[in-house]
């Protein structure tokens, strides 16, 4: 089957919700999301977007904390945009229905890591809930938008797909849509349309641990490198470092539960197991320093002492305050046998966000023509190596915005080529009868990325993962040629190029830099080595 529309949308969080609505007022558009509408890392968003909204804050200030954090590789034309254009595009969320968190009339702004001022704007600690909410209740009032649930993009269509025109070198070439699985009857369709724009979210669900929910596979960014999009600084994976650290947790093999950092910024202490408050020896902003510098005491404090976790305290705080700040922190620990306003809460790290992802320009455009992407799984550069907190939810919306003003005045300019682009092909495939090697390559991939790329990481280390990644590659890519194809095949076949591109990325690093940190090249880093480790792919697989 073959459907037409004019804006193709793949994700339903934040990026893709904000991006619809934008582009409805011009065109029609059908928006995929692989699970239920709100199954995305948005909805679990709890500490806020952050924007300058208060008298004394600045957008200087806000565009300084940035770079700080970004650790010398933000681009700044593309954080200041983002920290100028930002409030506008909080407004339009408010206009819409989104019920943020006030005091006396006026928005009430939290502290996170790295902040300089008071700047999160939030919905207590369900911020990401809230605003998914909103969006989707936006988007369903809009005829034009079609949302279809449980379909999943399996590949990216350019001229590599038509026959004649396979031989067209990559950096010429357009997105005319892509193949999605229907999930419900595993039947591929033919999606053609003038634009596509990528809104899949992170790739999180590539590390053992990790905050981010199971739809976090890194589909968009394996399907933009596979179709020759240029994909960036893949190495900076940030850490968050308050998950909450459950010995028999129910949901062990998708995410971590996070306690926000906003329970730092509200004057939460960490404290080894025997209660010492470590952070005084790491860093003059004690728990308030930027994610990677925190996350990096805490795996130092636990390889010290042998720990399996630290504590995070917030007991000296009111128990009323406590409980009105973090409702969802409070009952989610009091459900687990812990009461935050008496107890210690035990935390590690977790994967959290990819700074990396598919290089855009200032109106969200990657280098193939057609294809725009937005959200996690683009590389707009505001983060550099290392993402300010709560500045990932701001991207999202000021770079949705910013592709649908492009596609407002490029639509036509884009040819629909229906004609020439053939239905999905699995001639010569089977129907899996036997899923034990996908259950298996999952378990192995995430435990190696743990182990072997995480917070801290050495060239010996890099070099292991790097032969296993290739030979788990291998496997999957067989698998996959003789398989129909089936959710949990596509997301491990993403997962493992995910990887390849984490670790590649970070061997061309010869530095530590923000979120990379590597025992072989300890030291800060040298100003003239300040770039981004871009990749594309040179060959084509389909
Ligand atoms: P997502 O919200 O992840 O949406 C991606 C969508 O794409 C989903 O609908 C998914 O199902 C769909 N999808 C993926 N692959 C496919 C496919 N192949 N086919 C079809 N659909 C597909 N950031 C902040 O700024 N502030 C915060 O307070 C904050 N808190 C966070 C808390 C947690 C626990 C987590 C995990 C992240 C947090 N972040 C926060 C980061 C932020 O939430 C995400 O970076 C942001 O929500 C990403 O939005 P997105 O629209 O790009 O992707
Ligand atoms: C948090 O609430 O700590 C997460 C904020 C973020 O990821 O930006």
């Amino acid at each position: 089957m073959q459907i037409k529309t004019d804006v193709l949308i793949i994700g339903s969080g934040i990026a893709g919700l904000f991006a619809a609505i934008n582009c409805s007022e011009f065109a029609d558009v059908l928006l995929v999301t692989k699970k239920e509408k709100t199954d995305s890392n948005t909805n679990y968003a709890q500490g806020g977007i952050a924007s300058v909204f208060d008298q004394a804050d600045s957008f200087d200030k806000h565009f300084h904390d940035t770079n700080i954090a970004g650790a010398g590789l933000c681009n700044k034309n593309m954080v200041e945009i983002m920290v100028k254009e930002g409030p506008a595009r909080i407004l339009e969320l408010i206009e819409i229905g989104t019920q943020f968190t006030k005091i006396n009339g006026h928005l009430d702004l939290a502290k996170e890591g790295g902040h300089s001022h008071a700047r999160i704007v939030h919905a207590k600690d369900l911020t990401g809930k809230e605003v998914e909410r909103a969006l989707i209740e936006k988007v369903n009032s809009i005829p034009n938008i079609r949302l279809i649930e449980n379909t999943l993009a399996v590949n990216l269509i350019t001229e590599h797909n038509i026959v004649n025109l396979k031989h067209l070198p990559i950096n010429s070439r357009h997105c005319f849509g892509a193949y999605i699985l229907e999930v419900n009857n595993n039947q591929v369709i033919t999606v053609v349309s003038k634009v596509t724009i990528l809104a899949t979210g992170g790739l999180g669900q590539v590390y053992q641990h990790t905050t981010n929910p199971s739809i976090a596979t890194g589909d968009g960014y394996a399907m933009a490198y596979r179709a020759g999009a240029k994909v960036g600084n893949m190495e900076f994976i940030q850490f968050h470092p308050t998950s909450l650290y459950e010995n028999s947790k129910k949901n062990a093999n998708t995410h971590a539960f996070l306690i926000t950092e906003a329970v730092r910024g509200f004057g939460g202490i960490l404290r080894t197991k025997d209660g010492n408050a470590f952070m005084k020896s790491y860093d003059p902003r004690l728990e308030l320093a930027p994610r990677d510098i925190v996350a990096r005491a805490i795996d130092t404090e636990l390889k010290k002492h042998g720990d399996d976790f630290v504590y995070l305290d917030i007991t000296h705080k009111n128990s009323n305050e406590i409980i009105d700040h973090f409702p969802n922190i409070y009952a989610h620990c009091l459900s687990v046998g812990i009461d935050i306003t008496k107890d210690f809460i035990p935390v590690v790290p977790a994967a959290h966000y990819a700074c990396g992802g598919i290089l855009v320009d200032e109106y969200a455009r990657s280098s193939l023509k057609g294809l725009y992407a937005t959200g996690e799984v683009s590389m707009t550069g505001v983060h550099g190596a290392n993402r300010l907190a709560s500045n990932s939810l701001l991207e999202a919306l000021v770079f949705s915005y910013r592709a649908s003003l492009d596609i407002k005045k490029s639509l036509n300019s884009f040819v629909q080529s229906s004609n020439h682009i053939p239905p999905w092909d699995d001639t010569g495939t089977l129907s899996a009868d036997e899923k034990v090697s996908i259950v298996h390559g999952k378990k192995e991939l995430k435990q190696l990325m743990w182990d072997y790329v995480g917070i801290v990481r050495s060239d010996l280390r890099l070099e292991s993962a790097a032969r296993r990644i290739k030979n788990l590659f291998t496997e999957v890519e067989d698998y996959y040629m003789k398989t129909k194809v089936f959710s949990d095949l596509i997301e491990l076949r993403n997962l493992v190029t995910c990887a390849h591109l984490i670790v590649k990325s970070a061997q061309i690093r010869k530095e530590s830099r923000g979120l990379h940190y590597t025992l072989d090249y300890p030291d800060k880093f040298p100003e003239n080595i300040a770039e981004n480790t871009i990749v594309q792919n040179t060959y084509q697989t389909s």
